[in-house]
Parts: C-alpha cells; sequence; structure tokens
C-alpha cells in the first residue's frame, strides 16, 4: 500500500471501471489493485455517467501484464510474442498473442495486436497494404519486455508520442485495454460527441457505440470515430487510430494519459507522425479513403423541416424563397412524405403533387431530397408492400420497431442487400426522381430496446464489462447484439451500420448522401448532419466544435440543424445561425414537427434580409469552397479548418472553438451571443484584412490580439489572411445559374506585396471529374511589380 500511495492521482489507472458498483477495499483488493479514497469528491460509485473522478481502485506498478518473449525482424518491421503468466479478473483472457510492428511509410506506423490461436473480428473496411519497409521514418519505436510496453518517439525531437508502459495491458476476449502517456493535455477528435473542441483531460471518459439521442455532453452520440490529434511542444502533432468497432470508452486522464477500452476485435492501430496538424489529417485520411468530391449543388443551401405534411405546403416555400429572391438549392422532405411512414412510397392523397413538385424544382435548377429509414414495414398484407416481401425473398433482416411499426432492418454487410436496396432505390425514382438521400436512424435506432422478443441472455448481451454506453445496456435503443449479420454479430457491427447504409446508397451519378451515424471511411460515401440538435444559442456555439471535429475526421461535409431542430428559435438567434450555417461547410434548415416555421421567409422583413445576405455571401464564395473540397478529396485537407491548423506555434489558437477558417485564409467571426453587436475575435499574429473592405487602410496588423469587431445583426465578420488570392462570383439564386455568373479574384497583399490561391473548377455533376482529367486547375499569383513614374 506504501507503494500504491506514491503513484500520484494524475496518474492512477482505473482497475475498477465498472458502473454502478460502490468499490469497497475489499472488492478492489480482490483483483491485487491499490485502494485509496482520493481527495476528490467522486468515488467510481457515485460518478455521474461518463465522467468519473479520480479512480479510487487503481493498478499498482507491478500489476502483471503480458512480457515480450521474442521478438524477430520482418520485412516491414517486427512481429513478437507476448505473454501472460497471470490471469486478469476478467473470463477468457489471451494469453498468447502476437505483436506486429509494420513500418508503414515514414509517417505512418501501424501496429497490430492478435490472437495467433484463433482469429478474432477485423473492422471490415479496406486500408493500404504496404509492401516495402518505410525508409526514413519520423518515428523511433522501442520495446519494452517486461512488462510489455511500446515507446514511440520522434526522431527529430524525441518527444514520446506513444508509451504504453503506463499501465497493464489487458487482451481478454471482452475487454482489451491499452493505455498510453500523452505528449499535452491538446486533444482533439474522438467523435462523435458534443464538447468543446479542445477535450476536456480532468478524467473525462468518452464512450463509443452509435447511439439514436439528441447531442448531450458525456453520452455517446450517433457516430464512432477511435481517432485522435494530438500537440505536442513547439507546434508539432502527431494522430492516433485505433481500427476497432467495439462499443468502447476512452479515457482521459490529467497525466496527461489516455486509455483505450474496448470489448471486441483486435487492437490495430496507427500513429501518424505529422509533423504538423494538417498532415496529421491528410496522413489519416490516406489510411481511412478520401472523402468524395461532392456535386456543386451540394454546397447550396438546403431547406427542410419535419411537419410540412402536403407536397403542395412543400411546394409553397419554395415559391416563397423564390418570390423573396433567397438562395435555395435544395429542397427536402422528412418522413411526412412516405405512406404510412413506409420506405420507398408516397402518401398519395398529402403528397400527390410530389413528382410535380419535384419536376418544377428541376425546371428552375433546384433539387429535391427525401429521407429514408432503414427499417422496413415488416408487417404489411403479403403482396402489397414490394420491398419487404422482396427483401424477405433475398435474405436475412433483423427486427425491430421504428416509424413504420414492426420493421425488419436491412443488413448492409451482406452484398446482396445492396443489390436490393438499389432496386427499390430505382423503382422509386421511376415515381419521384429524387436527387439525394438523407439517411436517418442508422444507428439502427429501435423504439425498443432489442427486439419485441427480448434478446438472449449471453455474455454479448450482458458483457463482463459495458462500456458507460446511454442506457447501460448495449442493446439499449437498438438491435440485440446478439443478432447475426451477414459479416459479423452486430456486437461487432454495430457501430459500422451507418457506414454501410451509406456506402449502399452511392450508386447515383456524383451522389448525395447525408448520413446521421458514421464510421471511419464514412466520407467517401456521405457527408453528415450534427443530429437532433436544439433552438438555444449553446446550441448554435457546439455547433462548430461539431464541424471542425468531422472535419478532422475525414467527413467535411458537415453542419448542424440551422436554427436548431426541436424548439422554437427566436428571431435573433436564426439570424445568427443563418449566418455562422452560411459557413457550414454543409447548410440546412430543419425543424422538428409541431415547431413554427423557421425558415427564412417566416421572420420579419429585417432577419429575412440578413439571411438572404449571409445565403448570397455563401453563393459568391462557392468558388473558394468547390476548390476546399477539391483539396478534401485529393489531398485529405479540411474545409471548415480549426486556427491551430494554420497557426500551430500558436498556442493561444489551441482552444479556439468559436472562430475558425475556411481553408488557409478566410477567417470567420461569428456572433453567438443575444443582445449584441459587437464581437470579439483572436487574430493570429499577421495582416489580416475585412473581407467587406479589402483596402490596405482597413487591414489589421495582429501581433496575435483578441480584437472586438462590429458585428450589427446583419453582418458577419469575415477576414482574410494576407498573402491570399480569394476567387469569387457574383451569386444568384441557386448554384448552377451562379455558376455563369463572372467570377472574381480577391487579393489580400502581404506586406511585400504578394498573395497567391487557386481555383478548381469542373462540370459540378460528372462522376470522377478528378480522376478522369475533366477539369481546371487554376494557380493565382501575385508579386510586386516596381512601376517608375
Ligand atoms: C430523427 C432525425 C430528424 C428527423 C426525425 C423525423 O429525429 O434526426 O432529423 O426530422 O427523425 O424523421
Amino acid at each position: 500500500q506504501q507503494s500504491c500511495s506514491l503513484i500520484p492521482e494524475a496518474w492512477r489507472f482505473d482497475c475498477y471501471p465498472e458502473r454502478g458498483v460502490v468499490v469497497t477495499r475489499e472488492l478492489c483488493e480482490a483483483r491485487n489493485c491499490c485502494f485509496i479514497p482520493a481527495s476528490a469528491p467522486f468515488s467510481s460509485a457515485t460518478r455521474p455517467s461518463g465522467r468519473n473522478g479520480i479512480p479510487w481502485c487503481f493498478y499498482p506498478l507491478d500489476f502483471p501484464s503480458y512480457s515480450l518473449v521474442s521478438i524477430n525482424d520482418t520485412s516491414l518491421g517486427q512481429k513478437g510474442t507476448l505473454v501472460r503468466d497471470v490471469k486478469t479478473y476478467y473470463p477468457a483472457d489471451i494469453l498468447t498473442l502476437e505483436v506486429e510492428i509494420r513500418h508503414e511509410t515514414d509517417t505512418r506506423l501501424r501496429v497490430r495486436i492478435t490472437d495467433p490461436s484463433n482469429s478474432r473480428f477485423e473492422v471490415p473496411i479496406s486500408v493500404p497494404t504496404t509492401t516495402k519497409k518505410a525508409e526514413s521514418p519520423y518515428y523511433i519505436v522501442e520495446l519494452s519486455k517486461q512488462p510489455f510496453g511500446l515507446i514511440v518517439k520522434r526522431s527529430s525531437t524525441g518527444a514520446v508520442l506513444l508509451n504504453t508502459t503506463v499501465a497493464p495491458l489487458f487482451y481478454a476476449d471482452q475487454f482489451l485495454q491499452l493505455s498510453t502517456s500523452l505528449q499535452s493535455q491538446f486533444i482533439y477528435g474522438l467523435g462523435e460527441h458534443r464538447s468543446t473542441f479542445l477535450h476536456d483531460v480532468h478524467w473525462n471518459t468518452l464512450t463509443m457505440w452509435a447511439r439514436d439521442v439528441p447531442p448531450t455532453e458525456q453520452t455517446n452520440l450517433y457516430g464512432a470515430h477511435p481517432f485522435y490529434l494530438a500537440m505536442e511542444d513547439g507546434g508539432n502533432a502527431h494522430g492516433f487510430f485505433l481500427l476497432n468497432s467495439n462499443a468502447m470508452d476512452v479515457i482521459l486522464q490529467p497525466a496527461p494519459a489516455l486509455t483505450w477500452r474496448t470489448i471486441g476485435g483486435i487492437l490495430d492501430f496507427y500513429v501518424f507522425l505529422g509533423p504538423d496538424p494538417s498532415s496529421v489529417i491528410e496522413q489519416y485520411v490516406e489510411v481511412i479513403g478520401y472523402p468524395a468530391m461532392p456535386i456543386y449543388w451540394a454546397l447550396g443551401y438546403h431547406l427542410c423541416r419535419w411537419g410540412y405534411n402536403t407536397s403542395d405546403s412543400t411546394w409553397e416555400i419554395v415559391k416563397s424563397m423564390r418570390n423573396y429572391k433567397i438562395p435555395q438549392d435544395v429542397q427536402w422532405n422528412d418522413i411526412d412524405y412516405m405512406d404510412r411512414f413506409l420506405d420507398f412510397t408516397f402518401d398519395s392523397t398529402q403528397f400527390a403533387t410530389l413528382p410535380d413538385l419535384v419536376k418544377d424544382l428541376h425546371a428552375h435548377d433546384q433539387r429535391y431530397v427525401m429521407i429514408l429509414d432503414p427499417g422496413i414495414s415488416s408487417t404489411q398484407p403479403e403482396g402489397s408492400y414490394w420491398p419487404y416481401d422482396e427483401g424477405l425473398r433475398r435474405d436475412s433482416h433483423l427486427f425491430l420497431q421504428v416509424w413504420p411499426g414492426l420493421t425488419a432492418y436491412p443488413d448492409f454487410s451482406d452484398n446482396a442487400t445492396h443489390e436490393w436496396w438499389y432496386e427499390n432505390l430505382r423503382r422509386f425514382h421511376e415515381k419521384v426522381p429524387f436527387d439525394g438521400l438523407w439517411i436517418d436512424m442508422n444507428e439502427p435506432s429501435n423504439f425498443l430496446d432489442g427486439s419485441t422478443n427480448g434478446c438472449p441472455s449471453n455474455s454479448l448481451e450482458n458483457p463482463p464489462y459495458t462500456p458507460g454506453v446511454l442506457g447501460g445496456l448495449l442493446r439499449a435503443k437498438t438491435v440485440c447484439a446478439t443478432a447475426q449479420q451477414k459479416q459479423s454479430i452486430h456486437y461487432n457491427m454495430h457501430s459500422l451500420y451507418g457506414l454501410m447504409e451509406a456506402k449502399a446508397s452511392t450508386r447515383i451519378d456524383r451522389p448525395f448522401v447525408i448520413s446521421r451515424s458514421t464510421f471511419p471511411s464514412q466520407g467517401m460515401y456521405s457527408g453528415h448532419w450534427l443530429g437532433d440538435n436544439r433552438s438555444q444559442w449553446k446550441d448554435l456555439y457546439t455547433s462548430i466544435a461539431g464541424m471542425l471535429t468531422f472535419n478532422l475526421l475525414g467527413i467535411p461535409l458537415v453542419g448542424a440543424d440551422i436554427c436548431g431542430f426541436s424548439e422554437e428559435p427566436q428571431e435573433e438567434l436564426c439570424v445568427r445561425w443563418t449566418q455562422l450555417g452560411a459557413f457550414y461547410p454543409f447548410t440546412r434548415n430543419h425543424n422538428a414537427i409541431d415547431m413554427k416555421p423557421q425558415d427564412p421567409t417566416a421572420f420579419s422583413p429585417l432577419a429575412r434580409t440578413a439571411m438572404k445576405q449571409a445565403l448570397l455571401l455563401r453563393y459568391s464564395l462557392f468558388p473558394v469552397l468547390y476548390t476546399l473540397f477539391y483539396h478534401a478529396h485529393v489531398h485529405g485537407h479540411t474545409v471548415a479548418r480549426p486556427l491551430m491548423f494554420e497557426f500551430p506555434k500558436d498556442v493561444r489558437t489551441y482552444g479556439i472553438d468559436k472562430q475558425f477558417l475556411w481553408g488557409k485564409s478566410l477567417l470567420v467571426t461569428p456572433v453567438l451571443d443575444p443582445g449584441v453587436d459587437y464581437v470579439e475575435g483572436y487574430f493570429p499574429e499577421g495582416l489580416w484584412y475585412d473581407y467587406y473592405t479589402v483596402r490596405p487602410g482597413v487591414s489589421v496588423h495582429s501581433k496575435g490580439e483578441e480584437l472586438p469587431l462590429h458585428a450589427p445583426l446583419d453582418k458577419i465578420n469575415l477576414h482574410l489572411r494576407e498573402g491570399s488570392v480569394t476567387p469569387t462570383q457574383v451569386p444568384n439564386l441557386t448554384l448552377w445559374v451562379s455558376s455563369g455568373q463572372p467570377l472574381h479574384l480577391v487579393s489580400a497583399l502581404s506586406d511585400d506585396g504578394s498573395a497567391s490561391g487557386d481555383l478548381y473548377w469542373d462540370d459540378g455533376e460528372s462522376i470522377d471529374s478528378y480522376e478522369t482529367n475533366q477539369y481546371s486547375y487554376i494557380i493565382f499569383n501575385v508579386a510586386q511589380v516596381l512601376t517608375l513614374n
């Protein structure tokens, strides 16, 4: 016990993470762990879900772990054997493991810890294969033998990026745990959660397990993204990706240190060496897959709501938008359009004019998108509902209850299901020529826990350890963990459902798909919206962190419901939200059923005009936005970008999530509070120009300062960084019409009179325009030429 008290509180790794247990000395010592009630108010027993205090029960330094008993060189690195002599307190320890270290590229290290005698579940996404060992890696790998540990250092600075010797390694069938020290407290990513952009490392548990729930702090949400970006001293950055889809907890503690605790699969992870934050994301995206190039109109303004009730009332809004000359590219419908919530049908009375509405949209260069939920009704009379009858004929399903009552959930891990899904889309498209898809409820969400018949009682449903999932059970608001899918059990496949559905939904031209549930590599198939937010100022603010995080996760086409989904926004909030939303890469106003209309036409002339201005501004910036998406697609760059990506040496940018950039140079400083006509913004060192004036006299020469900016209700502050050339266009009511308008270049010169920028341009809709060389790419350079007068 004396050696126990020598372990500083910040370095105590939780030996008793089970929730809802009062951890006593007896229970703790039965696990051979240290028991010291900590000075902090929380014990494991009283911790509010997700946020634990300092563990009272923690591993002693000599807690048994694995030893490295042999190691050999391989063509890519090394391969070794790990052995554990003493079992842990979880069932089914895998006592002999294989560790393989692959020096895949100079900036990418991969480590796989597997069971050499039994194959275990591995995430079915394709990652690059390497055949040649990296020649001059940015990293050095050191191995500790007893206990086994892996230490990864940056060659240039010696900084320790990973050190797994800080806590014992666990590798039981349903409990795998790996801890590491962190270089700093500056850690980002780890979606999907509602939080600040910069994570709090003070005993913060982030649980991952796809879940349908309005975004709430400390709760697992719609998607799972086991990736983090971390900063090092001096502005270097690295990334870490655990390729694992099982339910897991990620624990951040102030040492700083991080623990991955997952209940299945294998430990297969990557370290990305950057060395700057943008390069880390490029390297991550190279592994998971580059985001798709969006069809041009994806970047226009989208209008949606739940509760339009009829196609005519939907049409009215579209007409009213046209009438007020407010830009709109896309009109959406929620589940209202369906006949009794049945997918691939439309209500032939209330939505009788839907096909005409869609035709009218097309005639105005506008587009139509509708929702699809994965649950297929299983209770229609035989022969009356083709999707179910045909699905039954073709393959197996999972049973649940959602909107249309009892449903079968298509198993998208089966390719046969993709054919069936596509066939349904094709048949529906003949009736309603929709242009894109909104795929919702794909966590998958279930109004029941498990199924109508309950779930079996076994170790999948009640694992020895359950991460901090909302509801306390894996099946909470979803399918039984035991449900069998083609590729594996739902226990392993759950958080991949949205990814696989998105993949099945991308067979039309240059596809447009927006998905609620996401997993790494999703960006290749869809964008994402941040789910069921509320019409509150706080939600306006948190949407920035959400948007930035998804840009780090390789899903740049992201935005929150503008003006908030549930509740009713004050006019002022909706104006400010439309201004910020005009700078979401994906811009959609969406509203819940029974709420007052919140589209721009629903407000006073003053508000309406301010919203219109914000949208016209976005449309005028389409050339730069489209070019940024090209860089995302081809290089893995972020579109909406945190300031720290451009100024990694300026620590004051590390926590900024009230401002952001588009690309390198366009700084957005929205108003996030009610009743103000100014906003404070941080300006990293350099010369910044007010976007609206761009004249030398009105530039700000910042030394790295917070500055107050005038922000009346009809203005969103935008600044251009010195040295940039920004292509813009004269905006119009749709992007299609705008694209025939004149282009302009806005040059923000550096002190020395230089600037540069670029423009990517293609037809906006063909598939693989870049890949097949059907595009223009133009680089602009401005240099000062001395003239004699
Ligand atoms: C879910 C979606 C929401 C949609 C509603 C009805 O709550 O997240 O956007 O409006 O279902 O389909």
